[in-house]
């Protein structure tokens, strides 16, 4: 593995086993990050998506293969890595600030020793509640915010313990479309302010190009890796960049491929099928 990876599965499998059915969540998946990439993945719902992410994040196990996370082989949930989901997920009892604290408040009685670690914790919180312009909500609680701030809470308590790879699970899918434009832009000013890699699940094929140097699209049953794409766009995003010839077109294939992975030809099909047989049945009757 070279330096510069930040992430590298190899031969990854995932089965859920309930007893009563057998899924194949990921199926011998392989895949190479490199550190400071940002990486978007795509595909119909129940590709295994969220599993992936998890398993990245060590909150799931997995069935057989290597991963290894900055040139370490992973073993359960680690600092360098923190996870941002759809639901906020924020504690509800805690102001903003404390709530972006929170886990550095649980990691005190171990690592931040002396006044000096505990001065910087608190100089960091700053910093992030600045960044993620939140400085005049710092002592709000959670109830009291929009969605989108609500999710920029969410962000910088993430961002508190300098992770080097923010996994982040459809985290503007709760989202109205203007938050979110705002919410890209944010997301992609910070991530390369951090210099963190990124490896961000959503449904929204525009989302996936405007964010991802490179988009990933896993197919369904079994999950799997089907195929991947590099954005052809300027690094430096910009709104109007949607509209471009290269970004459309990129979408109508990655759209279709989808549509072609997740079977839905074969459903449009059948309901070809079905209603030509209606159409047969009511002329039948009407004949009779
Ligand atoms: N804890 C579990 N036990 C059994 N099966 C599971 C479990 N978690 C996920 N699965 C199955 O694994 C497959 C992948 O699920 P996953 O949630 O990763 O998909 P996804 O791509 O994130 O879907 P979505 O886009 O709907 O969020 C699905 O078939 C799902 O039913
Ligand atoms: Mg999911």
């Amino acid at each position: 593995m070279t330096v510069t990876s930040a992430i590298q599965c190899r031969g990854l499998w995932k089965i859920f086993d309930t007893g009563a059915a057998r899924v194949i969540a990921l199926q011998n998946l392989s895949l190479d990050i490199a550190a400071g990439e940002f990486v978007t993945l795509v595909g119909a719902s129940g590709c295994g998506k969220s599993t992936l992410l998890r398993t990245l994040a060590g909150l799931e196990t997995y069935t057989a293969g290597q991963i290894e996370c900055c040139g370490v082989p992973l073993r359960g949930p680690g600092v360098e890595r923190a996870m941002v989901f759809q639901h906020y997920s924020l504690y509800p009892w805690l102001t903003v600030s404390e709530n972006i604290k929170f886990t550095r408040k649980l990691a005190a009685h171990t690592r931040d020793r002396t006044s000096a670690d505990v001065e910087a914790a608190a100089g960091r919180a700053d910093a992030l509640l600045q960044l993620m312009g939140l400085v005049d909500v710092a002592k709000a609680y959670p109830n009291q915010l929009s969605g989108g701030m609500q999710q920029r809470v969410a962000i910088a308590r993430a961002l508190m313990s300098r992770p080097r790879i923010l996994l982040m699970d459809e985290p503007f899918g709760a989202l109205d479309a203007q938050t979110r434009e705002v919410m890209h832009d944010l997301i992609l000013h910070v991530s390369r302010l951090e210099g963190c890699t990124v490896v961000f699940v959503t449904h929204d094929v525009e989302e996936a190009i405007y964010l991802g140097r490179r988009v990933i699209l896993l197919a369904p049953r079994p999950g799997r890796i089907d195929c991947e794409y590099a954005v052809p766009l300027p690094a430096q995003r910009e709104q109007h960049m949607k509209h471009a010839p290269a970004f459309l077109e990129l979408k109508t294939r990655i759209l279709e491929r989808i549509r072609v992975t997740s079977g839905m030809r074969t459903d449009a099909a059948l309901l070809e099928r079905l209603s030509r047989g209606s159409r047969q049945h009511a002329a039948d009757r009407g004949g009779a």
